[in-house]
């Protein structure tokens, strides 16, 4: 519930603003109160007139408006909020943010607050891809700025991929978990995720095709139902998602003891593709061919079982211990008695043969093995994957 707490909404030009209507109505029937403020772009896709009869309120617009001004100063404006949201967050608008620009109502607003920020940006895919915006968001981030979204899918463009702006209930749990009401709130999640890279020698390495996609996913839903999230990430393709606590490692060893650093926690999920081997004779300066054509032979020694190490620990075992099995056959059997090998609560599997093109996809579908049984559910968005698995430990945490 957001009983008795304000936000400041300010409403970005881009197609997705219309979503912020219904995100107005969701505030509301949770008992916020939404003073928005609209972009002179934001104009053209939605109406003062509309966002002000949802919101009951008087809406804001221009900056050396004179009676806004005497009635309430643009600086007093963005501190009586609890948090200040930006929805939809324009390329353009992350832009003024990062550089610190402050030539209208919305930019000057964002500068003077000193309350947190939300964004939920939402853009064409090359505008989210390409560097500059990139950059902005890195900026943006290290300033403390919270984000939710973008999400992959089907654009009002007509492309694909990232920058869809998070669905409004995506936002209000983004809302209720800055305002430390999620119903993860209070609680430490432990995550691993992409690949790991096991070194051969100097330059070389044994990796896999994990992406790290569904990891961030998954921390980017636990956080947003207010979790803190300490994601332990191997070489990914995908970079980590916002707000959670970050800490890169690069091998099997250094991921296990990242995590045993890290606890204690009240669940922990390990989606990493951790290599199940490592080189043991690597070479610490780089191999050559020596001209006898003969080939180095390669000795591998077993990787620590990270899941099974925190699954069978004595004292300080999490509450929930969730596993993912990626199978190329019998998924459900073999992630059945992997569950119980490695002394997990659930295991979530996926069939990774190259044909469903899950292994670096954006798409997952996934079989959840606990010890009730086991539920497969449709082919998702890892997004959505990642919501329904972060609602699910929510539930077994409560
Ligand atoms: O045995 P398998 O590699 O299929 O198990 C997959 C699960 O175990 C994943 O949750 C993965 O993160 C975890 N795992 C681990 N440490 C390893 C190997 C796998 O934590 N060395």
């Amino acid at each position: 519930m957001l009983a008795g707490r304000r936000v400041l909404l300010v409403i970005g030009g881009g197609i997705a603003a219309y979503k912020s209507l219904d995100l107005i109505r969701r505030l509301r029937e949770r008992g916020a109160a939404v003073v928005p403020v609209l972009t002179r772009a934001a104009e053209e896709f939605v109406t003062p007139l509309s966002v002000g009869a949802l919101a009951g309120q008087k809406v804001y617009r221009a900056l050396f408006d004179l009676t806004d001004e005497a009635e309430m100063g643009h600086i007093q404006l963005s501190r009586t909020a609890d948090l200040v949201v930006v929805a939809p967050a324009t390329a353009d608008l992350m832009a003024k943010m990062a550089g610190g620009q402050a030539d209208d109502l919305a930019s000057t607003l964002l500068l003077a607050t000193d309350k947190r920020v939300l964004i939920a940006p939402a853009m064409n895919v090359r505008m989210w891809n390409h560097p500059a915006t990139q950059r902005n968001l890195a900026t943006l981030a290290a300033d403390g700025i919270l984000r939710v979204g973008p999400n992959d899918g089907d654009m009002a463009c007509g492309e694909y991929g990232p920058g869809r702006m998070a669905e409004p209930l995506e936002i209000v749990a983004a809302i209720e978990a800055a305002l430390g009401q999620g119903p993860l709130a209070g609680r430490h999640v432990l995550l691993t995720s992409g690949p790991t890279h096991e070194p051969i020698d100097p330059v070389r390495y044994i990796a896999n095709r994990s992406s790290g996609a569904q990891g961030a996913a998954l921390g980017a839903a636990l956080a947003a139902l207010g979790a803190r999230v300490t994601f332990v990430t191997g070489p990914a393709a995908v970079p980590p998602p916002a707000g959670v606590t970050v800490v890169k490692v690069e091998t099997a060893a250094q991921m296990l003891t990242a995590v045993q650093a890290a606890l204690p926690a009240d669940a922990a999920v390990f989606a990493a593709a951790v290599a199940d081997w490592r080189v043991a004779n690597a070479a610490a300066s780089k191999m050559k061919k020596d001209g006898s054509g003969r080939a180095p032979a390669l000795v591998f020694a077993e990787n620590p079982d990270i899941l099974a190490t925190v699954s069978r620990l004595v004292e300080g075992r999490p509450r929930l211990v969730v596993g993912f099995a990626a199978e190329t056959d019998d998924v459900l059997a073999n992630a059945t008695a992997k569950r119980l090998r490695k002394g997990c609560d659930w295991i979530v599997a996926n069939d990774v043969r190259p044909a469903t093109g899950i292994m670096g996809g954006v798409e997952n579908e996934v079989t959840l093995v606990t010890a009730d049984g086991a539920e497969t559910w449709p082919r998702l968005a890892k997004d959505e994957v990642a919501r329904r698995l972060a609602a699910r430990i929510a539930g077994a945490l409560a």
